[in-house]
């Protein structure tokens, strides 16, 4: 997400403004800027990179003097990182300077609108059309032409203003991202969230979505989506700085493992048009997908298993031999690949080494391939020859989720892309998945709620030496990754096997107490897994199964413990039985005392061999 700061009051605001920023990079970003208002105008300095970068062009703050400004730390969703698609943006008047967390999803055809009406732009950026449109509509006053301009967008922002015509007030406005009003002595403040202020005051006034507030050095008034002033609660923070950057969660995986809803929201709606999956500005043309004879996806870690669903998935839906490869292993297996195959290569950090080398091997032998990144400008996101972001925002945990999670999503957007090319999908099954994956936040939300009862579950079973998961097709590929993610910040010895090959080896592992998790969310082999369920349960372990909501009841009625996820479209099933994965992961991890965030051994991204 980026990061936004805004200050109003006595002092030079430059290096309020820094400092500010300074204390949201731990969000993540790719560059910085800030603009203030000084003699009439507005002074606006970005640098891409390092925050530092920014602080040495502007000598701290002190070569863009005044008493009012706005900055931000931007993470790219729209427009590689550059100066020119950094914030804050100023409109071609010059009188207006915004800046913006969340993605405006309606920004090209409002570009469109304000270009034929001899708007120029400079940036490819969503934020700066935001800014053309309130000086579009500026006639001399700001608060009109901010609400003029917010009726016309669709999607999630927190937007900061300020403007050299109105050089006496900040306005702020929220919709689906965080924003806070500060109160200082003689000053105020408006920042992304508190970690930016807290040095300056513990008083702070959190924005409800559709709220607008008109932030003065001396006054604050807040204006509901009606425009009528409402009393705002003060609230005093009495978190550390730490705290604050996790939002209040204690640490920055459970954080991310609550912001799937939305990531997941923003990933999917980012692609789907009149209720169907557009994919039309990729390479997956018709023509395209007819040629194809081989699908391979590459990734490691998590990246992988999200692989393994994407091939079960591909391979049923487009009938393309489609296979999940360990990058590491694919770049060294003189692979079989030519024009003919589509490589699809998933990286959360489109800088994991394996990953690159594997990609450029697979272009060396001809192939296409299709990035799915979450980091712009990446090298990953730079090279392939398509590229698919998931709009996760950084994740700070080394153990991902948010970001797995909206791989999954675009695998999902893929298989159904290239189905329906093939004319593999009828209209009537598009039409129900679809449905269905604009239900997946709300059911990831529900899920979340029920996170307790996981809690309970690891209260049990944090000593075990050892944890095995099970499942079939689908619920094979979410055991891998259920069980990654036990190890990577619990440390405890987990293994994951397909249910149907417990008989051949593993089960004389099986003894009395021993913990199985059987995800069974697979409707067509469901009853295959709940007979292997009776295997371990018949040897004394103890289960912990993950169904369906329409299979509580009876079958599962034989384990010791179930968590039923909502029923949903058997291709994203994935999506749902990952999160309780994921929750008891970090349950256990937490009973553990194990350093969640920064587990022992392990790097956000393996930029090395
Ligand atoms: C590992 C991370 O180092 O790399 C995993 O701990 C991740 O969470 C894997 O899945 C691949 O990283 P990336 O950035 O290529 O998705």
């Amino acid at each position: 997400m980026c990061g936004i700061v805004g200050y109003i009051g006595r002092e030079e605001a430059a290096p309020i403004l820094l400092y500010g920023l300074s204390r949201l990079e731990y969000r993540g970003y790719d560059s910085a800027g800030i603009s203030v208002y000084n003699n009439g105008c507005l002074n606006t300095v970005k640098a891409v990179g390092k925050l530092q970068n920014l602080i040495d062009l502007t000598d701290s703050g002190k070569n863009v003097p005044g008493c009012v400004g706005i900055g931000h730390t931007r993470w790219a969703t729209h427009g590689q990182p550059s100066d020119i698609n950094s914030h804050p943006h100023v409109s071609a008047s010059g009188k207006i300077s915004v800046v913006h967390n969340g993605i405006i999803e309606n920004y090209l055809e409002l570009k469109e609108m304000l270009i034929s009406e001899g708007v120029q732009f400079k940036s490819e950026t969503d934020t700066e059309v935001v800014s053309q449109l309130i000086d579009y509509y500026y006639n001399g006053d700001l608060m009109d032409a901010v609400s003029r301009a917010l009726a016309k967008l669709e999607g999630s922002y927190a937007l900061v203003i300020i403007s050299s015509e109105q050089p006496d007030v900040i306005i702020a406005a929220r919709k689906d991202a965080p924003l806070i009003v500060a109160y200082g002595d003689g000053c105020n403040y408006i920042a992304s969230d508190v970690a930016a202020v807290l040095k300056y005051t513990r008083q702070v006034s959190y924005l409800e979505d559709d709220e607008i507030a008109v932030v003065k050095a001396d006054s604050v008034t807040v204006y509901n989506e009606y425009g009528k002033p409402i009393d705002k609660a003060v609230t005093t923070v009495e978190w550390d700085i730490e705290d604050a950057q996790k939002g209040g969660y204690p640490h920055f995986m459970i954080k991310e493992i609550h912001e799937q809803p939305k990531v997941i929201r923003n990933t999917i709606s980012a692609h789907i048009k009149d209720g169907r999956v557009d994919l039309s500005d990729t390479i997956l043309s018709e023509e395209f997908c007819r040629d194809i004879r081989r699908i391979c996806i590459i990734g490691c870690g998590s990246a992988n298993h999200v692989g393994v669903v994407g091939r079960y998935l591909l391979e049923k839906y487009t009938r393309i031999p489609t296979e999940a490869v360990l990058a590491s292993e694919f770049r060294y297996s003189e692979p079989i690949v030519d024009e003919h195959s589509l490589i699809i290569v998933i990286s959360q950090s489109g800088e994991t080494a394996d990953t690159i080398a594997a990609m450029r091997e697979a272009k060396r032998l001809g192939a296409k391939t299709l990035a799915i990144v979450n980091v712009v400008g990446s090298t990953i996101a730079k090279e392939a020859d398509c590229v698919l972001y998931t709009l996760a925002g950084p994740e700070i945990a080394v153990a991902t989720t948010k970001a797995y999670s909206a791989q999954l999503a675009v695998m999902y957007l893929v298989t159904i892309a290239i189905a329906d090319k093939l004319g593999r999908l009828d209209a009537a099954e598009h039409d129900e998945i679809v449905r269905e994956l604009c239900l997946l936040p709300e059911k990831v939300e529900h899920i979340l709620a029920d996170k307790e009862k996981l809690q309970q579950y690891a209260s049990q079973y944090f000593n075990n030496e050892s944890i095995f998961f099970i499942g079939r097709n689908l619920d094979y590929a979410i055991s891998l990754e259920g069980s990654l993610k036990l190890k990577e910040i619990s440390y405890i010895h987990s293994e994951a096997y397909a249910g149907g090959e417990l008989k051949h080896g593993t089960i004389s592992l099986i003894e009395p107490k021993t913990l199985v998790i059987a995800v069974a969310t697979y409707e067509k082999l469901f009853d295959k897994l709940m007979s292997n369920v009776k295997e371990v349960t018949a040897r004394g372990a103890n289960v912990l199964c993950v169904a369906q909501q329409h299979n509580s009841g009876s079958a599962t009625d034989a384990v010791n413990n179930a968590f039923f996820i909502p029923d949903t479209h058997e291709m994203l099933t994935p999506s749902l039985a990952a999160i309780p994965l994921q929750l008891f992961a970090y349950y256990v991890a937490l009973s553990r005392g194990c350093d969640i965030d920064k587990p022992r051994n392990l790097a956000k991204s393996v930029t090395v061999e």
